[in-house]
């Protein structure tokens, strides 16, 4: 597989109504979480008698590799499995096997919280996965438990990290949220931890997905305020893109230490390269990561439709795909003040 290579999609590879091709799939295969991250999962929503999928009612390993042979063979070359928790999946290392030998994925990712990596990253390594992106907003004990919903996992991460790095799943990626007065004080932290390391650390805008994230405009720390501070202190200059439409702007330390991404899709929205879309834990298709409304492709699946049904539906939904929420999103909120009209199944129930 070679992870750097962004494809000009085929002639079955249908374009949406702004003319962007499908070329990233998020596949959801668990929608619960060992954290309560409050910008994601927070629990008062995600509480003890919060109704998740019972088993049944999620994708099958051979319902999400069908469709992601379906999905390649309309232009997916990029799979990443997320959640939820993905490593809560059991035995994900075999979902990863089946997926590795799919004509046109070129990528596989990961995207975990850690905390059960140590345990797994061997098996997912030597079932084809190639790297992994582990999220860590802090390294501060206090703030780390904080941002994960009262969860004092902070070792077990750094060691999933390490037994990520040892087992050859490099480079290991870390999403950092950045969220103004709670881990902005911390951020320089993390680079400096893993500078010079097989690490790239990211930080993400924190984003208003979900009803009840308390999400704030000012609680946003913009990525060039964040990028002029570690310049200040380790000199970066921007890099070019490792592929068209990639979501992470990167720069390189001018010492030579590495680089760093921002994802900025709250400053600096992306929407009109978006290749993406998602697939939820029970079936769903959503043609952004913001999207309210999926399709349900577990029930034609169930129901016994045939390869070319469900590509109609697929390529039917993508079609008429015309969303760019980050674009929108002032106008958007504005028209739903409330905020519940933007709940998103972004942690991938
Ligand atoms: C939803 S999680 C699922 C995978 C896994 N549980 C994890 O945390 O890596 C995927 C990514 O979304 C990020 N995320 C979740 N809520 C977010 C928010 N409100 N703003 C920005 N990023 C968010 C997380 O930090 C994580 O890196
Ligand atoms: S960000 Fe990941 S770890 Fe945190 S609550 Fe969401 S799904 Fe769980």
């Amino acid at each position: 597989m070679n992870t750097n290579v962004h494809r000009i999609p085929g002639p079955l590879s249908p374009l949406d109504r702004l003319g962007r091709p499908l070329h990233d799939l998020r596949i959801s295969v668990m929608d619960r979480c060992n954290f309560r991250c409050p910008y994601c999962m927070p629990k008062e929503q995600y509480h003890e008698h919060y109704r998740f999928l019972k088993s049944q009612e999620r994708l099958s390993f051979e319902e999400i590799t069908r469709l992601s042979r379906l999905f390649a063979s309309l232009g997916v070359r990029k799979l990443r499995l997320t959640g939820g928790e993905p490593l809560l999946r059991t035995n994900l290392a075999d979902l990863v096997g089946d997926l590795t030998d799919i004509p046109g994925i070129e990528d596989i990712a990961l995207t975990t919280n850690g905390v059960l990596l140590a345990q797994h990253a061997v098996d997912l390594h030597a079932n084809g996965l190639r790297r992994v992106t582990v999220s860590l907003d802090t390294l501060d004990k206090a703030v780390f438990a904080r941002m994960s919903g009262g969860f004092a996992a902070l070792d077990q991460v750094l060691s999933g990290i390490d037994a990520a790095i040892a087992a050859g799943l490099t480079p290991v990626k870390i999403n950092a949220v950045i969220e103004r007065g709670l881990n902005d004080h911390t951020a320089l932290d993390l680079v400096e931890r893993f500078r010079g390391s097989p690490v790239i650390v990211r930080f993400i805008e924190f984003m208003d997905v979900g009803s009840r994230n308390n999400w704030r405009p000012d609680l946003v720390v913009p990525s060039r305020e964040l990028a002029a501070q570690i310049h200040a202190r380790w000199p970066i200059q921007p890099t070019s893109q490792n592929y068209p439409g990639e979501v992470a702007q990167r720069w390189r330390f001018e010492d030579g230490a590495g680089e760093v991404g921002f994802i900025s899709s709250v400053s600096q929205p992306f929407c009109g390269s978006c290749s993406r879309a998602r697939l939820s834990s029970e079936g769903r298709f959503y043609t952004c990561l913001f999207a309210t409304q999926g399709l349900d492709l577990r029930g034609p699946l169930r129901a016994g439709a045939d390869d070319a049904e469900v590509l109609q539906l697929i390529r039917g939904a993508w079609g008429v795909r015309a969303d760019r929420y980050s674009e929108l999103r002032e106008e958007l909120r504005r028209a739903a003040p409330e905020a519940k009209k933007i709940e998103m199944n972004y942690i991938g129930g």
